[in-house]
């Protein structure tokens, strides 16, 4: 039974401030008392369908405060739940979700709703003696997921020219978990070395990967190439690639077209020093498929939908890229029925924005025939069972899922436990880099040795 909820405010990987909650439970027969903590992580470029996150406002830590969601914490919902088997996870999320009663939970906050569920898993593992994993996916729990290292931050996650948010290797050939982690960190290291020769910043973004200045994702690529090879392993059968272009981030309803503010610049730059664009590693930015429009100040490059899917061909056919994420904007079925239509063959098409974690979006997208992988993340809907319906309805269907961090993370590291528990078969949770990072996958390491 549960006998105490408690909610607090701390500290995520940004900074910012987050909800902790901890959950403590008897077991009648003996009195024998366990405690389950948990935390929740923050999106940058949040999807517009995803679960609301309720901040203070206000002065108070640039109005990110999250006093109000740890009072709903601790009064409404800690009434409501003491007393409530803490075994029963359907029915505490049932009954959080009911508490709340709106749809996109902006009423008590899914960040209110998401501790308390995870903090309820979390403890109700711990009054049973196992490990999580086991807790939450049962005997059948066994496959450790492959990552998905992203070592080259854009976008909403760095300050840098690059617009894609996200440039991941992904060690195919490993054998082992171990293996991949390996793999990921030197080829990381190597990468470092390259960057610090051609002189460019090896400062890092929110999700731990290097985040300098590149023209385009062309070359960016190469240079991931070079520090695969370099590492000793062979692009493609050892180490493929991955995006997250977050398309949602560039796209403006005003006139329908995707905008790369970054590589304007980069161009502007070139232009300004009398210099042809550097064309080593594939300049994407052929005549083709980018209107550039020049007038007195600005340059601008734009692509269409069309154009964004020929960008993302001609990288696939030039290097081992198998999972785009968000490829087209969060609105764009029609385009994304044609991305599915032309590349669902050769690479995985993740819907992160697109989805957010919804069955009933995962749904819509299913009957259009968009995407086939969703990405996971626990707090764009708000309970762990939302989520593993979510997960159960891509992989029912055929559907990838892939459990998912969030740019914003704390030390806590449920989601490794969860990405083994569904036999998810891929995790994203950033570079090999920073405590909140490698927070889940050390988790992984110590599953892995009892797998
Ligand atoms: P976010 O980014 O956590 O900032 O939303 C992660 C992603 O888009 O996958
Ligand atoms: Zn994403």
């Amino acid at each position: 039974k549960i006998i105490e909820i408690h909610g607090r405010e701390i500290l995520d990987s940004r900074g910012n401030p987050t909800v902790e909650v901890e959950v403590t439970a008897q077991t009648e027969t003996t009195g024998k008392k366990t405690t389950g903590r948990e935390s929740v992580p923050s999106g940058a470029s949040t999807g517009r369908f995803e679960a609301i996150e309720l901040r203070d406002g206000q002065e108070r830590y640039f109005g990110l405060g999250v006093q109000r969601v740890v009072d709903h914490i601790n009064t409404k919902i800690r009434k409501e739940l003491l007393g409530m088997n803490v075994l029963e996870q359907v029915q505490i999320d049932r009954k959080l979700v009911e508490l709340d009663g709106t749809d996109n939970k902006g009423n008590l906050g899914a960040n209110a709703l998401l501790g308390v569920s995870l903090a309820c898993a979390r403890c109700a593992a711990a009054a049973l003696d196992m490990p999580l994993y086991r807790y939450l996916g049962g005997p059948n729990a066994k496959k450790w997921p492959m990552p998905m290292m992203n070592v080259i931050n854009g976008g909403a996650h760095a300050k840098n020219y690059l617009d894609f948010q996200e440039f991941m290797i992904v060690p195919v050939g490993a054998e082992s978990f171990p293996d991949a982690l390996r793999m990921g960190a030197e080829i990381y290291h190597f990468l470092k070395k390259i960057l610090q020769k051609e002189g460019k910043l090896t400062a890092v973004g929110d999700e731990g990967g290097f985040a300098p200045d590149f023209s385009n994702a062309g070359e960016v690529f190469a240079c991931l190439q070079r520090a695969v090879e370099e590492a000793g392993y062979k692009v493609g059968s050892d180490v493929a690639f991955a995006m997250d272009a977050a398309a949602s981030e560039l796209y403006s309803e005003e006139d329908g077209m995707y905008h790369f503010p970054g590589e304007a610049q980069t161009h502007a730059e070139v232009d300004v020093n009398l210099r042809r664009p550097d064309t080593q590693g594939g300049a994407y930015t052929s005549d083709a498929h980018v209107k550039t429009q020049e007038t007195t100040e600005k340059k601008e490059i734009l692509r269409s939908a069309q154009e964004m899917i020929s960008l993302y061909e001609e990288l696939t056919t030039e290097y081992p890229l198998i999972s785009i994420e968000d490829g087209l904007d969060e609105d764009d079925w029609e385009g994304w029925q044609e991305l599915t239509k032309r590349m669902k063959e050769q690479v995985m098409l993740v819907g992160d924005d697109l989805f957010v974690t919804n069955v009933k979006r995962i749904r819509c997208g299913m009957d259009l025939k968009v995407a086939n992988a969703v990405l996971i993340k626990v707090n764009q809907i708000g309970t762990l069972t939302e989520a593993m319906d979510a997960i159960e309805l891509a992989q029912k269907n055929g559907y990838k899922a892939i459990i998912s961090h969030r740019s914003g993370e704390t030390e806590d590291s449920f989601i490794a436990d969860l990405a083994v528990a569904v036999n998810a078969g891929w995790i994203k949770t950033g570079a090999p880099c920073r405590g909140e990072r490698t927070a889940k996958y050390n988790q992984l390491l110590r599953i892995s040795e009892t797998l």
